[in-house]
Order: C-alpha cells, then sequence, then structure tokens
C-alpha cells in the first residue's frame, strides 16, 4: 500500500555493506519515476545512476562526505536539463501530432493541432529561453501588461522557469525513492553537495543543474535512521478554504 511505502521511507544515513542492491531493480525504479508529472510533458531531467565504485568514492567526497554518501552502494544522480528545451519541445509536439489524430475527433484536430504547434513550437521556446536574465525582463513585462486585462501566468522569469525545471524533476526523484521503498530499498535525498564538484566528476555539460543526489542501499539497522521522525502537527500546515 501507498501508506506503507510512505511511512517505510525515510532518510537513511548509512547503509548495510553486507546488503546487496540489484541494479536492475534500481534501474526499474527509474523507470517507474518518468511516470512522475512533469510541466508541459517537458522532461527536462537526466538520471545518472551510479554503480561504478570510483565514481561512487568521488561523489562521496562532493557529497561532504556525508554518511548516506560514503556508505552508498549506488547512487542516483537528478540532473536538470533545461538547455534541452529545443529538443524535448519538438519530441512531446511529435507525439502530441500522432496522439491527436488518433485520439482526437477528427473534425478537432486541426485547431488541436494549431495549439499545440503554437505551444511547444513557439511559446515553450520562448519561455523556457535563458539569456542572462534579460529574456526574463522582457516575459515579465509582456506578462504583466498583459495580466492587466485577464489572468495569466506571471511566473516567468529566468529564475521562475529554473525553479518550474527542478520542480518536476524533484518529483521524478520522489517518485523514485517512493517506488525504491517498494522495493524495499531506502534512500537519502542530499542537496548538501559540491554541485560544480559533483558536475566535474560526471562531465556534465554547462547547461544541466543538478537537483539532488540520492543515496541508495538498505539501511544498516540501528544506524541508518537518526532516531524519531519529526513532523510539524498538521493543523500547522494544513488550511481548509
Ligand atoms: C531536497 C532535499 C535535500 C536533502 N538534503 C539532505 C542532505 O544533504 N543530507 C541529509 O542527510 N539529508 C538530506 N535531506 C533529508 C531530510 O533531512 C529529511 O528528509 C528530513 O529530515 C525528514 O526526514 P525523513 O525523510 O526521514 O522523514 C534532504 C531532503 C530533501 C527533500
Amino acid at each position: 500500500m501507498l501508506a506503507d511505502m510512505l511511512n517505510h521511507r525515510r532518510a537513511v544515513r548509512h547503509y548495510d555493506a553486507d546488503k546487496k542492491v540489484d541494479s536492475e531493480k534500481v534501474r526499474e525504479c527509474l523507470r517507474l519515476a518518468q511516470l512522475a508529472p512533469s510541466s508541459s510533458n517537458m522532461q527536462l531531467y537526466e538520471f545518472y545512476h551510479i554503480t561504478d565504485p570510483e565514481t561512487l568514492k568521488q561523489l562521496a567526497v562532493a557529497c561532504l562526505s556525508q554518511g548516506a554518501a560514503t556508505t552508498a552502494p549506488q547512487m542516483v544522480v537528478f540532473v536538470t536539463r533545461q538547455d534541452l528545451y529545443r529538443e524535448r519541445a519538438r519530441t512531446v509536439l511529435d507525439f502530441e501530432r500522432g496522439n491527436l489524430n488518433r485520439n482526437s475527433p477528427p473534425e478537432k484536430v486541426p485547431g488541436r493541432l494549431k495549439k499545440s504547434e503554437f505551444y511547444y513550437g513557439k511559446l515553450l521556446p520562448f519561455i523556457y529561453a535563458r539569456c542572462f536574465g534579460l529574456l526574463g525582463l522582457l516575459r515579465k513585462i509582456l506578462t504583466l501588461s498583459a495580466s492587466l486585462f485577464r489572468p495569466v501566468v506571471v511566473d516567468v522569469s529566468e529564475a521562475d522557469v529554473r525553479t518550474v525545471v527542478h520542480k518536476s524533476c524533484g518529483l521524478a526523484a520522489q517518485t523514485f525513492m517512493l517506488a525504491m521503498a517498494e522495493q524495499g530499498y531506502d534512500t537519502c535525498p542530499m542537496e548538501g553537495l559540491d554541485s560544480r564538484m559533483a558536475k566535474r566528476i560526471l562531465k556534465l555539460p554547462r547547461g544541466a543543474e543538478i537537483n539532488m543526489i540520492v543515496a541508495c542501499g538498505i539501511r544498516k539497522e540501528g544506524r541508518g535512521i537518526w532516531g524519531e521522525r519529526f513532523r510539524l502537527p498538521f493543523e500547522d500546515v494544513y488550511r481548509e478554504i
């Protein structure tokens, strides 16, 4: 059950060296992670599944040698690829063309096609483009002007769009961690890391960004979890309107 997985998943900081993790199962969890929703279905992320001992050692240093990293038999680096927006938009649009033809009433196809072509062919490439903050400023001016007349998406600065990309990648990471919990595997999401060093180790291109590194393994009984789980009282975070 989902509730069991949510309760089982803890941030595990020490893994059992005697308990092996099956790479194929981890890969399967990453396939499931791809089922996470992503903004405009752009899927601007990549998953680097690290099983090579030498790379694990180097990445553990980049993760500030924290216990979760030094004891993890495998890691997954969740990487955002905003720089791939043009090709991802093209790929999604290609799929949408076929999807519309297969699944829309014939008389609706031309109109829907036109909307998708505008959205993926023109609007998204404009929204995802970056140029030292300047394009974001231009988008902000345009959307704030339009918002005087009707509701529009106003969070379109370059920082806003970068957040959008990281949000979707984070959802994929969480989906992965839940899939791992279902397998009886443990994880620890980490952002306490030297991202420049991690990028260098993985030879990532300039446009790639580390979203988080997830340590993977099986918890060492008595050491894996740092005590009880703490959550705020539900009433402190829940508002019904
Ligand atoms: C984005 C993110 C980054 C995190 N970074 C670290 C980290 O660098 N090191 C660490 O030990 N835990 C890290 N954590 C784990 C949190 O500390 C942990 O999830 C929180 O204390 C709640 O504990 P629980 O996951 O066991 O419920 C991170 C969690 C998230 C979501």
